[in-house]
């Protein structure tokens, strides 16, 4: 097939049929990691950038860049083509224009596919970061592990409320709790992702003090009916509590539909990494989903002692 005539755009507006189309691609590459709320919400943030490839003839979508800036960051997020026009020299010019655009003291960063790697590392991002490594259970087999570990009576000390339920004090304190652990505003991001429709999204609260104890999510990857949830975040202060999250998260999903798949991908240097990997390496196998490259030394501000899952998507950096 050769090129099609094709124009490039930029920062196309919100409601552009485009989005729908990479929705739609980026959920049949099967990127898990990048979940409906990503693909939902990235195109109404104040904070992400684009390029577009379009075809001349139909405004169809060929491929694009899409990043997000804040905080002296470029996230790059996705850089897709359709697969019919891969190979043509296209993404090349669309790479060309988004490192253009992004101001020049940004530290950029992205989270690599392993086949990238060699590439990306020998252009615009030769530092490395941290990798992902990722594994997927049913919610039955996540329950009765965290059963093994846990005393009956944890969940005596604690209280649980949806994300959506709190009242507008523990909201501002929800916040807090956030930006202690990831080190960044993430306003923007959590108040989208508070009314989007498929996730879970819990805070538990310390009945001795009411004060937060942990964070934790999950939503929706991929095609709905494919049934995959990703684990995303889960911030707790404690090992006990990262666990208890999980099963809460695990006993959620299993309740929507017990066939359901848990993506939980798990970050290097992080707490989740240290405990819970070895736990859940005893009923699944991890492979590798990507790595973080930078084009400079980042230092994360990211309390990692206090990440059990990273939120890992774009938009709302934390890794
Ligand atoms: C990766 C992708 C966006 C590149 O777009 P493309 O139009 O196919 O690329 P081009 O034809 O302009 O690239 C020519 C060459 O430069 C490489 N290249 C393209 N963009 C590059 C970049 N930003 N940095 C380094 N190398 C790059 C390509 O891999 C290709 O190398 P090869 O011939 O050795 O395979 C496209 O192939 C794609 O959508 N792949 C599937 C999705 C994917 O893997 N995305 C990256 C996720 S991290």
């Amino acid at each position: 097939m050769s090129a099609p005539e094709w124009e490039m755009l930029d920062d196309i507006p919100s409601n552009s049929p485009i989005w729908k189309q990479w929705q739609k691609l980026v959920n049949d590459e099967n990127w898990t990691s990048d979940c409906s709320a990503t693909t939902g919400l990235t195109p109404t943030l104040s904070t992400t950038r684009s390029v577009w490839a379009v075809d001349k003839k139909d405004s169809s979508y060929i491929g694009c860049v899409v990043w997000n800036e804040y905080d002296s960051i470029a996230l790059i997020g996705f850089y897709l083509l359709a697969p019919a026009y891969r190979k043509m020299g296209i993404g090349s010019k669309l790479w060309k224009r988004a490192i253009e655009r992004i101001p020049k003291d940004y530290t950029i960063a992205l989270r690599s596919v392993p086949a990238m790697i060699p590439r990306y590392s020998s252009q615009t991002t030769p530092v490395k970061g941290p990798t992902l490594h990722y594994c997927t259970v049913k919610a039955s087999e996540a329950v009765e592990l965290c059963n093994k570990f846990l005393p009956a009576d944890f969940e005596s000390g604690y209280s649980t409320t949806k994300l959506e339920d709190l009242s507008h004090e523990e909201w501002e304190e929800f916040l807090k709790f956030d930006r202690k652990i990831t080190g960044k505003d993430r306003r923007e991001w959590l108040a989208a992702y508070r009314s989007h429709e498929h996730k879970f999204a819990i805070v538990v609260f310390s009945k001795n003090d009411h004060s937060i104890v942990c964070y934790a999510s999950t939503v929706m990857t991929s095609h709905l009916h494919q049934h995959r949830y990703k684990i995303a975040p889960i911030y707790a202060i404690d090992d006990s509590l990262g666990l208890c999250s999980l099963r809460t998260l695990a006993n959620w999903i299993g309740s929507q539909y017990s066939g359901a798949t848990i993506y939980c991908h798990l970050m290097e240097g992080t707490r989740g990494f240290e405990f819970l990997k070895p736990k859940l390496e005893q009923i699944a196998n991890f492979t590798i989903s990507g790595t973080t490259l930078f084009s400079k030394p980042y230092n994360n501000p990211l309390d990692l002692s206090k990440v059990y899952l990273p939120n890992n998507s774009s938009g709302h950096y934390d890794i």
